[in-house]
């Protein structure tokens, strides 16, 4: 299966993703995070990319497709994957198809998590990720059991520098404009799947769990509520 997530900044792509990747056996890909590595790298390919990053904007499309290329080149991706933050604009979906053809594969479906922006904020804003493993935390709705300490892996838990309200609200901003044309272009070709993201994090799981259900019996993308 090869999934692409789609969502605001907020929505729980990730936090969805790594549960799909568990229950599925297929790696969870997220662009957002292979940038942060690169960023943590120190290179001078870390310091482009954070200018961007830092400021909410997205980085350049070029860069973008080469990190991704690279990644699905990888070993583990060769019997499916789910794509997290990416693609990010459309020419990104375009280039994604182009290049799964040229393979002879193509993505099967994607997944967009609906929230307000309202609940981006407030997921945002109050999110923690572990410095080791990734897993997301929001210090209400789904805490660690110890302050500042993956319940995961132990790691650190730290708050990403784009975690703040203004860059937020700019990320936001970037989304409309330019990633939520995605969302037109896979409804355009069937296969958008819209999933209820304003839910529990397991009763989301449960809906995307439903959407497999019905995608391998019926072959059909929709609405799950
Ligand atoms: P990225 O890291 O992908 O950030 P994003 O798209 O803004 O999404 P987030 O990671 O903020 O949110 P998420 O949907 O993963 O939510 P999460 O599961 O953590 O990208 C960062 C930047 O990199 C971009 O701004 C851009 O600059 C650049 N970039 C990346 N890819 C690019 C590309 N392809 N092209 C160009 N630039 C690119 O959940 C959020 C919080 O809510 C957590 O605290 C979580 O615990 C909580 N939560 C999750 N689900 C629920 C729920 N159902 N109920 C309650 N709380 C929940
Ligand atoms: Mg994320």
């Amino acid at each position: 299966m090869r999934l692409v997530l789609l969502g605001l900044p907020g929505a729980g792509k990730g936090t969805q993703g790594g549960r799909i990747s568990e229950k599925q056996g297929i790696p969870h890909i997220s662009t957002g995070s292979m940038i942060r590595a690169v960023i943590a790298s120190g290179s001078k390919l870390g310091s482009v990319v954070d200018s961007y990053i830092s400021r909410g904007h997205l980085i350049p499309d070029d860069i973008a497709i080469v990190m991704l290329k690279e990644r699905l080149r990888m070993d583990d991706c060769s019997t499916g994957w789910i794509l997290d933050g990416f693609p990010r604009t459309v020419a990104q979906a375009k280039h994604l198809d182009a290049t799964l053809m040229q393979e002879g594969i193509k993505l099967d479906y994607a997944f967009d998590i609906r929230i307000s922006e309202e609940e981006a904020i407030r997921r945002i804003e109050q999110r923690r990720m572990c410095r080791e493993c990734g897993e997301a935390y929001h210090l209400l709705y789904y805490p660690p059991t110890q302050q500042k300490v993956c319940d995961k892996c132990s790691g650190e838990l730290y708050q990403r520098p784009d975690d703040n309200r203004q860059t937020a609200l700019q990320r936001l901003g970037v989304h409309m404009k330019q990633t939520h044309p995605v969302v037109h272009y896979y409804a355009q070709s069937g296969r958008l799947i819209s999933i209820n993201g304003e839910r529990e994090i397991e009763l989301v799981f449960a809906g995307v769990d439903i959407a497999f259900s019905l995608l391998l019996d019926t072959g059909c993308a929709g609405e799950v509520r």
